[in-house]
């Protein structure tokens, strides 16, 4: 077999990615077929072709950038969330595939609600809004973020989609318009400053705003949960992401704001990552 072949391109580039990736192989895959149009399926049916010279010119820039290390959501210009491919730039966080169960309790809620209306505080592609909108149409979803240029790739994701969500630039609940909402969700940022976790993987490369909330981490939870209850309805939902070691101080802050029926769930990790609970009445 020729070494441009797309088997032996892919063995090279898992080998060189292996020191900064656990997913070596797969990014490997992703950032081939990205270079060479096609969906990775092509790379498994067809291991002898080979590369001409600007497909393996484009593998080798993407290799080098992805060593930096740059995403590989970032390198392809996207990310797969609830099955849909949702455009992810720099300005964005890298949709991850934990958050997909904030979209699954929100829908068996949704399910059982006439009118439905929903606020997702921080909406950075957009992806939890849109994946609520495409599986419940009926719904009417406000989505917000603080950063001009994330919003401009939500809109972008609405547009690919088709999917109406109405955006808005906003400081959590600052510019949210003086309604109640049957559910309000949130994956905010929750790493605390100076956590050295930041520092590891692929987490440099993202927007710092989507990522750190001051020196606890807890500072954004602490708004959006102090604020829910003046922007949802009676027996509201707030359904909420956080990290694996904040379940304590997020039940504890939902219990001095009121909420009842407190509830936190595993993620397919086995850890404590969303909490969800409903506003007494
Ligand atoms: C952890 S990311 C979540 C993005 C997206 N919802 C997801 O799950 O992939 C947090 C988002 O909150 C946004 N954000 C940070 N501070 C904010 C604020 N004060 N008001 C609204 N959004 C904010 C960030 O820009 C970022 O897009």
């Amino acid at each position: 077999m020729k070494s441009s072949s797309i088997q032996q391109q892919l063995e090279r580039a898992s080998a060189i990615l292996y020191s900064i990736s656990c997913n070596a192989r797969l990014d490997s895959e992703v950032l081939l077929a990205h270079c060479l149009g096609k969906p990775r399926s092509y790379l498994m049916t067809w291991p002898e072709r080979e590369l001409d010279d600007q497909q393996l010119a484009c593998f080798n820039e993407l290799i080098r950038r992805r060593l930096q290390p740059q995403p590989v959501a970032y390198l392809v210009g996207q990310r797969e969330f609830y099955s849909m491919d949702f455009n992810t730039t720099p300005d964005t966080l890298v949709p991850r595939p934990e958050t997909e169960m904030l979209v699954d309790f929100c829908l068996e809620k949704i399910d059982a609600i006439e009118s439905p209306e929903l606020l997702e505080l921080g909406t950075g592609t957009g992806a939890i809004a849109l994946a609520l909108k495409q599986h419940a149409p009926e719904c009417r979803i406000i989505a917000n973020d603080v950063s001009p240029a994330t919003l401009a790739v939500a809109e972008s994701n609405a547009r690919r989609h088709r999917l109406k969500v109405e955006f808005q630039l906003s400081d959590w609940y600052r510019q949210v318009p003086d309604q109640l909402f049957d559910i309000i969700v949130s994956n905010p940022p929750y790493i605390a400053a100076d956590d050295p976790y930041l520092r590891q993987g692929d987490l440099p490369a993202e927007p710092q705003q989507a990522l750190c909330s001051g020196e606890s981490g807890l500072e954004a939870l602490e708004i959006i949960i102090a604020q829910a209850p003046d922007f949802l309805k009676p027996v509201g939902w707030i359904v909420l992401e956080h990290g694996y070691d904040q379940q304590q101080a997020v039940q504890q802050r939902l219990q001095q704001a009121g909420f009842t029926d407190i509830q936190t769930h595993r993620d397919f990790n086995d850890l404590p990552r969303m909490t969800v609970a409903r506003r007494g009445e």
